[in-house]
C-alpha cells in the first residue's frame, strides 16, 4: 500500500478513505493519532493491527464538539459542562460511561466506559466533521516507540501500513493529552498531560486526585495503556539532575560511553559529547515538545552506548514530562554514588 500524504487541500479525499474504512494518520496538538472511522469495527482492529497494539488498551474516541460524545454517554460527571467549555478543544481526554452497545467493544477494551477527546487542530476537526463520525486515535507510532510528533515520524512508523498522513507540522505540546477520568465520583487524572492538576483545581476550585500508581510505582493502573512499557528507545536512557552533571558526564569519560545529550541549551553548552539533540531552550515547555523527537532522532543515530537526558520538578508541566521520561528511562537516574 502506498501512503500519501496529504495538505490541507485533500480533506475531504482523506475523509473519503476513511469512511471507506482505510487508516489515516491525523494531527493534533499533542501527538499525531491513527485515525480510522470509530463506527467501523473491522478498521479499528486494523488500528490495533497496524501498531501491533494490546487488544485490551482501549483507544480514544476523537469528537469534532461536545455534541458528538451524545450518542454514546450514558451519564456525564457534574462538573463535565464546566471542564469542556474551559478546555475543549484541547488536551485533555474524558472518560465517562458509556450506554450499552453504543461502541464496540473493539474501541472500549469492553469497557463500560470510554474516552473522549475534542482535539485543538483545526484540520482535524475539520477532517472529522466531514467524515461524518467519530474518529477513534491512538498515538500514530508503532507501538513501543516514542509517540510521534510530525509527519516524518508517523511515516517511518507506519508506511506502507495505511492510506496517509493528513501533514500540519511538527505538533505544538509534544506528549499526549491528560487524561482525566469522570466515570466516578471524584475526577481522577489516570495520565498527566498539558491540562495539568494545578490548571484543572484552579478552574474547577476542587481537589483533583492522581490515579494511584501515578504516585506509587507499584500499583496497577487503571488505564490500561499506562501499563505497558511505552516510549523506550534501544539506547538506555539515564536522566540526570541539574546538579549530577559534571559527575554524569565524568563517569561516561571514565567507562568509555559514547555519551548523547538530550537537554536545553545551558547545559548543552558545557558538554562536548557527540550525539546531541537540544531543545529549542531552558524550558520545561520546549523539553516537553521536543522528548520524543529527541528519544527518536538519538535512538536512530545508534552511535551512543547511553542517552544522558535532563530532568524537571514533577509539578505543572513537569509531571507529564517526567511521567514519559521515566518511562523512556525505565525509571533509572545517574546515580553519583
Ligand atoms: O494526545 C492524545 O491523547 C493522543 C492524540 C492522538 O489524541 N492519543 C493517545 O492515544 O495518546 P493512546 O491510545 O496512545 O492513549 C489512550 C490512553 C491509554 O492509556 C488508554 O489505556 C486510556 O487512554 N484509555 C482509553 N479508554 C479508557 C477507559 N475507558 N478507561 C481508562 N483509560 C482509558
Ligand atoms: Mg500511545
Amino acid at each position: 500500500m502506498e501512503t500519501k500524504i496529504f495538505q490541507s487541500e485533500e480533506l475531504d479525499y482523506a475523509a473519503k478513505l476513511l469512511k471507506n474504512g482505510e487508516l489515516v494518520a491525523f494531527p493534533t496538538e499533542t501527538v499525531y493519532g491513527l485515525g480510522a472511522d470509530a463506527l467501523l469495527p473491522e478498521s479499528v482492529k486494523q488500528v490495533f493491527q497496524v501498531k501491533g497494539r494490546p487488544s485490551d488498551n482501549p483507544l480514544i474516541v476523537h469528537v469534532a464538539d461536545f455534541e458528538m460524545t451524545k450518542p454514546f454517554v450514558e451519564k456525564y460527571h457534574p462538573l463535565t459542562e464546566k471542564i469542556v467549555q474551559y478546555f475543549w478543544p484541547g488536551p485533555l481526554t474524558l472518560i465517562f460511561p458509556i450506554k450499552k452497545n453504543s461502541l464496540s467493544p473493539i474501541v472500549t477494551g469492553g469497557l463500560s466506559t470510554a474516552a473522549f477527546r475534542m482535539p485543538d487542530n483545526k484540520k482535524t476537526l475539520e477532517l472529522i466533521q466531514k467524515t461524518e463520525a467519530p474518529l477513534v486515535g491512538p498515538s500514530a507510532n508503532t507501538s513501543g516507540k516514542p509517540s510521534p510528533t510530525t509527519a516524518e515520524h508517523v511515516f517511518h512508523d507506519l508506511k506502507g501500513k495505511i492510506a496517509g498522513i493528513l501533514d500540519d507540522g511538527a505538533t505544538q505540546i509534544g506528549v499526549e493529552s491528560t487524561v482525566l477520568d469522570l466515570s466516578g465520583e471524584t475526577p481522577v487524572i489516570l495520565r498527566p498531560g498539558a491540562v495539568t492538576k494545578e490548571k484543572l483545581e484552579k478552574v474547577l476550585q476542587t481537589k483533583i486526585f492522581l490515579d494511584k500508581h501515578l504516585v506509587k510505582e507499584s500499583e496497577t493502573p487503571k488505564a490500561p495503556g499506562m501499563k505497558y512499557k511505552h516510549y523506550a528507545p534501544d539506547t538506555p536512557v539515564l536522566m540526570v539532575g541539574d546538579e549530577d552533571w559534571d559527575q554524569a558526564i565524568k563517569w561516561g569519560q571514565k567507562n568509555r560511553k559514547r555519551m548523547a545529550l538530550l537537554a536545553g541549551p545551558s547545559i548543552a553548552a558545557k558538554y562536548q559529547v557527540a550525539d546531541r539533540y537540544v531543545f529549542m531552550d531552558d524550558t520545561v515547555e520546549a523539553a516537553t515538545h521536543g522528548l520524543y523527537s529527541g528519544l527518536r532522532a538519538l535512538d536512530e543515530a545508534d552511535g551512543s552506548d547511553v542517552i544522558l537526558a535532563q530532568v524537571f520538578t514533577e509539578n505543572e508541566l513537569g509531571a507529564a514530562y517526567m511521567n514519559r521520561l521515566k518511562k523512556a528511562a525505565a525509571q533509572n537516574y545517574f546515580d553519583k554514588n
